[in-house]
């Protein structure tokens, strides 16, 4: 046994070093010639996303506020960044017209850019981590898909909007991030109405609990995660592969859906 599984050992019990086999689908330009916008694309799951769009033959912009984070990303995977603080919906304009000069057009918006503060009771919330919270993940995602819906309709073309909720969306909260994901799966059902005749089409991935920085989470060769259905940690792979088929045409009858991907741990089942 390595020293890693013995402390997990010691850690966690009669627990044994947790594995997944998942399955990534081959490339087939399923998004070949789509110009699409990651925030947060830097790292995590948008870095992910990111990467598999790229394979897919996709051009690809990431946007994030660390220029070096983004820049080695963008070099790794083969994509162009800009810097973007999603917070300041008064550089969207400028951020906006940018991308749409260096993509030579915007066919996808990929809303990932999110924080968690992580507040650990009720009266750890503050105006603070309030407002934070609910800048990024909820206001930011709103006027920027404003803005690029706006620009749709004027130029007829008919995009994709993807919102990164998360499985907190469908479930009670005392803590602000839960809240903004709330916000988002109603923003997601009301636009995805309210552009359906102009063949807008916008959907959610909404994420259990997936290895990043934000849950702190790594890749050790054990993804043993107690509190997810299967025992064990997603993988920002198994996210991207949702994110890819709803971006595709092959979901062209998708609309207003939210996608959670925690293996029915969210379920508002009667015996538990
Ligand atoms: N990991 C999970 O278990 C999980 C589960 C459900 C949902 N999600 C959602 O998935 C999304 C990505 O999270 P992650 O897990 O990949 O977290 P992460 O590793 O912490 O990445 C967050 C990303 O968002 C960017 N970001 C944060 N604040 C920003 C701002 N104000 N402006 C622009 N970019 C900003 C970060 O880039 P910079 O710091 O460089 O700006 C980074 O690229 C979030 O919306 C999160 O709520 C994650």
């Amino acid at each position: 046994m390595k020293l890693k599984h013995i402390l997990s050992f010691l850690l966690h019990g009669k627990q044994r070093p947790v594995y997944a086999k998942i399955t990534c689908i081959d490339s087939s330009n399923k998004l070949k010639g789509e110009k699409i916008v990651v925030t947060g694309g830097g790292r995590g799951l948008g870095a992910s996303m990111a990467e598999k769009f790229v394979k897919e033959g996709a051009y690809v912009l990431i946007a994030g506020r660390n220029e070096s984070v983004l820049k080695a990303t963008a070099d790794k995977i083969g994509c162009q960044y800009l810097t973007l603080d999603v917070s300041d919906v008064s550089a969207f304009d400028s951020f906006i017209n940018k991308a749409e000069e260096m993509l030579g057009g915007i066919t996808s918006l990929v809303n990932n850019a999110g924080i968690s503060l992580h507040e650990k009771t009720f009266f750890d919330v503050t105006p603070d981590t309030f407002d934070a919270q609910v800048n990024t993940n909820m206001k930011g995602a709103f006027f920027l898909t404003q803005k690029v819906i706006k620009l749709w309709k004027e130029k007829n073309i008919k995009g994709e909007v993807l919102f990164i909720s998360s499985e907190t969306g469908d479930m009670m909260d005392f803590r602000p991030y839960g809240f903004t994901k709330v916000a988002v799966n109603s923003m997601v059902q009301g636009l995805a109405y309210l552009f359906a005749k102009d063949q807008i089409r916008i959907n959610a991935v909404a994420p259990g609990v997936t290895i990043s920085d934000m849950t702190g989470q790594r890749t050790d060769g054990n993804l043993y995660h107690k509190k997810n259905m299967l025992g064990r940690i997603y993988l920002p792979e198994e996210v991207a592969e949702t994110a890819c088929f709803l971006l595709s045409d092959a979901a062209g009858c998708i609309s207003g859906q939210i996608i959670t991907c925690n293996n029915a741990k969210s379920i508002n089942a009667r015996w538990k």
